[in-house]
């Protein structure tokens, strides 16, 4: 049974792997300072509210000793990166060096973090496989991209083993309904468009229609949060049976435009759905889309929720929960 600190895990993506590794059986405690995520979406283990930038209360909860850290503690925001950079280099770089200083003092030396498609900037080819080259184009994709290399170092320096996933667009809820996207604002496509489906929102606005696409809307790979997950638990068990560091791109191969994602969300849930052009948004890529092969070779993984509708259905069961 390993144990393992969930950096972050009150949030998104970090609720959701706390989930399943509960159920896994590992010993799991999560930390989070609450400032995005939310206690009650803890469902199992221990829980420490605390800042990750505290040398101190990092040193009180790794003295418990972990086998391994999952890392998803990060502000996400490409706008909000390029108005703000220092916020972004202070939390996203600093204090995960702080992190894995602290990791290292107490001899943690298995790491899973969180990077994105974000660190590869404008794709000069499509699907985008490992080899691609990363030259992000704002400050958030800079920042992950540092980790990643600052990684790499620590592990020839170090012995620190890691895994870095690259996420494509992270999407879909708890299947069992449990949890769910709460993020304040909320910027992602699909919860946006389910808000103007159940009425929270009276419309979607569409970021631009001119892109070098078959409709002319930007085109992204979502990934179920269950699979997302799935994958760092198999990262886990590469690390705890000695494998080396590696990172891999981490989407299901296949490219939903924003309009596909509208209609996929009008058939899901069988309401209409208001519809606003607007322009383009600042940095965003026309295709993003990725080859996630080598992790399906070298670990097994498997998307069990490839299908679009089905990522639309679990999220439109969350947004209409209580309803
Ligand atoms: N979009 C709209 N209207 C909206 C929101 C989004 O048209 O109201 C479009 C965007 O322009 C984009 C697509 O929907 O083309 C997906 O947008 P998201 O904001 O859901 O996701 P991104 O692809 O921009 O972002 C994802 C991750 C980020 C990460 C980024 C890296 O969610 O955390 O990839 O490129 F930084």
């Amino acid at each position: 049974m390993s144990k393992v600190l969930v950096v972050g895990g009150a949030g998104y993506i970090g609720s959701h792997m706390v989930k399943m590794l509960g159920r896994q059986g590992c010993d799991v405690t999560t930390l989070d300072d609450l400032s995005s995520g939310h206690r009650d979406a803890v469902l199992c283990g221990d829980f420490v509210q605390g800042d990750m930038g505290d040398r101190a209360m990092l040193d009180a909860v790794l003295a418990r000793g972990f086998d391994a850290v999952m890392h998803f503690a990060s502000f996400i925001q490409v706008g909000e990166s390029v108005q703000q950079p220092a916020k972004y280099y202070q939390n996203n770089v600093v204090n995960t060096l702080g992190l894995l200083d602290a990791m290292r003092s107490h001899g943690v030396g298995r790491f899973i973090f969180s990077s994105t498609a974000a660190t590869f900037g404008e794709p000069q080819y499509s699907p985008i496989d490992e080899r691609h080259p990363q030259q992000p184009i704002n400050p958030y994709g800079r920042t992950k991209l540092m980790v990643e290399q600052v990684l790499a170092d620590y592990e020839r320096a170090y012995g620190l083993r890691s895994v870095c996933l690259r996420y494509f667009n992270a999407a879909g809820a708890d299947p069992e309904g449990q949890l769910g996207e709460r993020h304040e604002p909320e910027t992602h496509l699909i919860p946006l468009v389910l808000q103007a489906a159940s009425g929270r929102r009276p419309h979607i606005g569409v970021f631009g229609r001119d892109y070098d696409t078959p409709d002319g809307t930007c085109v992204r790979d979502y990934i179920h949060i269950e699979d997302l997950c799935s994958a760092h638990g198999l990262a886990l068990q590469s690390l705890m049976g000695g494998a080396g560091s590696q990172a891999y791109n981490l989407g299901n191969g296949q490219g939903f435009s924003v309009q596909e994602v509208i209609d996929t969300a009008q058939q899901v849930t069988g309401r209409s759905i208001a519809v606003v052009n607007g322009p383009r948004r600042a940095g965003d890529p026309a295709r993003l889309v990725a080859d996630a092969s080598l992790i399906r070779e070298k670990l097994g993984w498997q998307p069990r929720y490839a299908d679009l509708a089905t990522i639309v259905e679990h999220a439109w069961r969350w947004e209409i929960r209580g309803e």
